[in-house]
């Protein structure tokens, strides 16, 4: 019996564990709204400043369209490293480092990575 008990406690343990994780993969649609509104902004992201990004109007063009994310980067983090600081990867890049220059806050630079990142 006990030896059941300890059984069953494991499991559920396991299940739990694994909800954990399918959950906290998940983004959810609210992240996803609140990024875009963020992205959109002037006087946040202003992305569409330079990128075209589908349901934006007036976007320029100066900017590699943001289209197809996940498959160009499949490692988000990546995708967030960009966003913080686009200096990094090209150091004459004339995309503001959101992060670096605190135009947008950590938390606001994940809902934005996860906007983007649904693209
Ligand atoms: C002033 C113009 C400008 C603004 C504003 C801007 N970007 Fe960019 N971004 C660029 C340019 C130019 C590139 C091309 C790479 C480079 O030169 O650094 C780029 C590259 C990127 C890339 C990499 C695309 C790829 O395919 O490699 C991502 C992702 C990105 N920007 C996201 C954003 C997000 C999200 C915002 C708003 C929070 C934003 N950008 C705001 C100019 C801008």
């Amino acid at each position: 019996m006990t030896k059941l008990t300890q059984r069953l406690g494991g499991t559920t343990t396991a299940l739990a564990l694994c909800a954990g994780l399918v959950f906290s993969a998940q983004v959810s649609a609210d992240n996803i709204a609140e990024g875009k509104k963020i992205a959109f902004d002037r006087k946040k992201g202003n992305c569409l400043a330079c990128h075209h990004i589908e349901g934006g109007t007036l976007a320029g063009t100066i900017a590699p369209p943001l289209i197809a994310m996940k498959q160009r980067f499949p490692d988000k983090a990546k995708l967030r490293a960009q966003i913080w600081d686009a200096t990094v990867a090209n150091p004459n890049s004339i995309m503001p480092p959101m992060g670096r220059h605190k135009i947008l806050t950590e938390k606001e630079i994940d809902l934005v990575t996860d906007f983007i990142h649904s693209l």
